[in-house]
This record gives structure tokens, C-alpha cells and sequence, in this order.
């Protein structure tokens, strides 16, 4: 009799824990998933079963969607296009384009896919997906995993009239593209990526900067960056008028570059006309702040660690293209102030991922909700307004520089 009343007891309260958890999941209650389902997934799953398991829980809708409209404050115009909050889902989450619509159903201004390869690719061997869980972060050397550009095309193409939609009400789609490891031919690569995907995305990112393809980074020295981007719009150009979309090209940089080559393709960027530059991808440098035993594995290091130097990138590539060409930030957001941080710095639009892997989705609320807060106390009417602000006094000083004919690139930059 007492066994039964136990169990009885244990099944009731296991019950009750289990449907407070799938209400806090539905619901989007921010501590439910702080502090309770996010480290219980974490604590049961490795790193990328959970990854797995939260695009299937996205593909059935079993996770919050954002229930507030955007506020007007957080909406704004970049690239002529508009954006109903600068908030984006960078790279690397929903690497083939399989939850894109569940991503615009949690809040997201927009959505990047990928990194596509033209052909489809395994990545590296598993385990290359580590959490560092006392330090919020992650290393990965994923090794662009690809189902190839014709499958996400397929996937694409089934919803190209939902992103019509979506793009006209300020949701904006972008598509990553990589080259294939094997590939002897890396700019026919992203030329194939533009062909096959271009007329599905609102922007195309060339990602020259992920640390774990043999030989990718070097293709950011301006002599290669100018080849593939000349071949990149043109065939971005040639995409005809009758395809449904023109779209952006953006240049995706590492956080590890030297200022010299920072220089040199802030150079290219502008001379060629780049639409914009998404600033920055995962670092393999290694903090000496890490505790996290998984802090030595190989690949590329994501989350907090790498905020400032993502932001100092953000702040250097502002200056180096004078403020005229629109950067996304991206690196360690967990906050609204990190956010405007990035902004202020010089970003137009922000992107977050590592984050919402200890946060879980209801974060994207808070960073919003937090940015407004800033924006208004800060006395600014919009987020364009905020753009660079850091930079309003630093402009004064180039200029005078300028003037007095000292315009070393480092003293510039040390201002
Ligand atoms: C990434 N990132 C990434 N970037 C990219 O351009 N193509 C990709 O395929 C991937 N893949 C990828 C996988 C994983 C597991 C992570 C954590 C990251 C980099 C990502 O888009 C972003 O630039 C960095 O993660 C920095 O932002 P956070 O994570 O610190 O907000």
C-alpha cells in the first residue's frame, strides 16, 4: 500500500515537473529554460544530439513563438532594405534550411542559413561539436557539413512564396555559402552557390573566415578576395531578371586577421562594391579567461570569449571603410548591452547564436526587449540613429588628422 502510495506520489510530482517544463517550453518562461531545461538537456545529450533534436523541435513547432510585435524603435532600413528588428540568427544553426519559418516564428528580423558547399558534404569526423559550459561558449570544427546546394534549393523553393511575404513585412533570408573540401576550384565554388541559390535569398554570405576548412581563411588575402568577389557579382548580376531575387552579397571575415589584411579588404570591399560585411566568424585563438576542460579541442571558439574581439573587429572595419558599408555584428551577444555595444561600435544589424544554446529561445525576447531599453535611454529614436555612435567623436579626430596630414592607419585605429 505505501509502495503504491510512493509511486503514486512520484508519478504525480514527476508529472507536474514534466508539464510545468512543456508549459515553461511553450510558454517561453526565460528562467524555465535558464535554469532548468537547457542545462537538462544538456546534462542527458552530447552537443550536437541536442543540436539535432532542437531543429526536430522547431520543425514541430514545439518551442515559443515570439507573441509581440516588434516595437517601432527597433525597426530599421539597411541595404534599402527594411529589417522589423536587427536581430538575425547567424550562420551555422540551420546549416540546410530546414527550420527557417520556425526561426521568423521566434522573433528573428532575419535568417541566415548555412554554410551551403555546392556539393553535398559529411564535415569532419564527430565528436567536432564541444561545449564549454562554465565559460557559456562552444568550439566546433563542424568542417561545413552540407546536404549540397540542390537539396536546400528543393527546400527553398517549396517556401518561396511565404519569404515573398516575409521579406515585404522586413524578415529578411540569407544564405551562407562555402566550397567544398576536395574542391580545386574554390571561386567557381561560391559562382555555383550564387547560380543555384542566389535568386532564393534577400543576401548571400561568402564565407571565406570558418577555421575548419583546410586553406578557406587564406582566401581572404585581397589578391584572392578580389578574384572570387569580381566572379561573385558578376554572377550575382547575370542572375537575369527573371529570377526572383537579386541578392545581396556579403563578405564574412575571421576576428583573427591582422589589421594590414583588415586594411586590404576594407580596400576590396569598397572597391568592388560589397553590399556588407558580417563581422565575425568563430576565432581560434584561446583566451587565457577559459576554464572549461573542452577549452584546448580544436576548431573555432564561439559565445562570450569571443565578444570584445569580435566587437573590436566590428570598430575596426567601421573605420576602415568609413562608415560606408553596412556591417553585421556578431560574436558573444547574450544581452541587450551587448547588442548595442556591437552597434554602437559600428554594426547596422546584430546576430547571435552560441547564446541560445545556454538561454534557449525566450533570450531573443529579452535582447530585444533590453535593446529597446537602451536605445530610449540612451535618447536615441531608432536604431539607425545608434549606428557608429562611438565613432561620432572619433570621425572629428580623423578629420583633423587628416588635415594635418597624419593619417597612419594606427594611429587612427588607436583613437
Ligand atoms: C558556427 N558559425 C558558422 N559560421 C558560418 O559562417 N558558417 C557556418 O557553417 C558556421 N557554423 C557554425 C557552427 C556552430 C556550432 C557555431 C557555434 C558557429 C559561426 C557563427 O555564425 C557566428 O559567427 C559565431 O558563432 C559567433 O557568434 P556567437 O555564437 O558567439 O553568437
Amino acid at each position: 500500500m505505501l509502495k503504491k502510495c510512493l509511486l503514486d506520489a512520484i508519478m504525480i510530482l514527476g508529472g507536474g515537473a514534466g508539464l510545468c517544463a512543456l508549459v515553461g517550453m511553450v510558454q517561453g518562461n526565460e528562467k524555465m529554460y535558464r535554469e532548468f531545461i537547457m542545462p537538462a538537456a544538456q546534462r542527458c545529450l552530447d552537443a550536437e544530439t541536442a543540436h539535432r533534436l532542437s531543429i526536430r523541435l522547431l520543425s514541430l513547432g514545439l518551442v515559443p513563438r515570439a507573441r509581440h510585435l516588434d516595437s517601432s524603435i527597433l525597426e530599421t532600413d539597411v541595404f534599402g532594405h527594411k529589417f522589423s528588428n536587427p536581430l538575425g540568427m547567424a550562420a551555422g544553426f540551420d546549416k540546410h534550411a530546414e527550420v527557417p519559418d520556425a526561426l521568423f516564428g521566434l522573433g528573428f528580423g532575419f535568417v541566415e542559413v548555412g554554410s551551403v558547399t555546392p556539393k553535398a558534404q559529411p564535415g569532419n569526423a564527430q565528436p567536432r561539436l564541444f561545449r564549454l559550459s562554465q565559460d557559456q561558449a562552444i568550439i566546433n570544427r563542424f568542417g561545413f557539413n552540407s546536404d549540397g546546394c540542390a537539396a536546400v534549393r528543393q527546400r527553398l523553393q517549396a517556401r518561396t512564396g511565404i519569404q515573398d511575404a516575409l521579406s515585404k513585412e522586413g524578415r529578411l533570408l540569407g544564405i551562407n555559402l562555402g566550397k567544398n573540401k576536395d574542391s580545386e576550384d574554390p571561386v567557381m565554388d561560391y559562382v555555383t552557390g550564387i547560380q543555384i541559390l542566389g535568386p532564393l535569398a534577400d543576401y548571400v554570405v561568402i564565407n571565406v573566415s570558418s577555421p575548419n576548412t583546410p586553406g578557406l581563411r587564406d582566401l581572404q588575402v585581397a589578391k584572392q578576395l578580389r578574384i572570387i568577389l569580381t566572379k561573385v557579382i558578376e554572377a550575382r548580376d547575370s542572375l537575369g531578371s527573371n529570377s526572383n531575387r537579386r541578392p545581396l552579397i556579403f563578405l564574412k571575415i575571421s576576428p583573427d586577421l591582422s589589421l594590414q589584411d583588415q586594411a586590404d579588404i576594407a580596400q576590396v570591399t569598397m572597391e568592388l562594391n560589397v553590399d556588407g560585411l558580417i563581422v565575425s566568424n568563430t576565432t581560434v585563438s584561446r583566451p587565457a579567461s577559459l576554464v572549461s576542460p573542452n577549452c584546448n579541442e580544436v576548431g573555432g571558439l564561439s559565445g562570450p570569449p569571443l565578444r570584445d574581439l569580435s566587437t573590436k573587429a566590428v570598430r575596426e572595419m567601421y573605420i576602415l571603410t568609413k562608415g560606408c558599408v553596412p556591417i553585421i555584428g556578431v560574436g558573444g551577444i547574450t544581452s541587450g548591452a551587448d547588442a548595442m555595444e556591437k552597434i554602437k561600435a559600428g554594426a547596422s544589424l546584430v546576430q547571435v547564436y552560441t547564446a541560445l544554446v545556454y538561454h534557449g529561445p525566450p533570450l531573443l525576447n529579452k535582447i530585444k526587449h533590453e535593446l529597446e531599453d537602451l536605445l530610449r535611454q540612451d535618447g536615441f529614436v531608432s536604431v539607425t540613429e545608434a549606428v557608429g555612435a562611438d565613432h561620432r567623436r572619433t570621425a572629428d579626430i580623423m578629420e583633423s588628422a587628416q588635415k594635418s596630414g597624419n593619417n597612419q592607419l594606427d594611429n587612427v585605429l588607436s583613437i
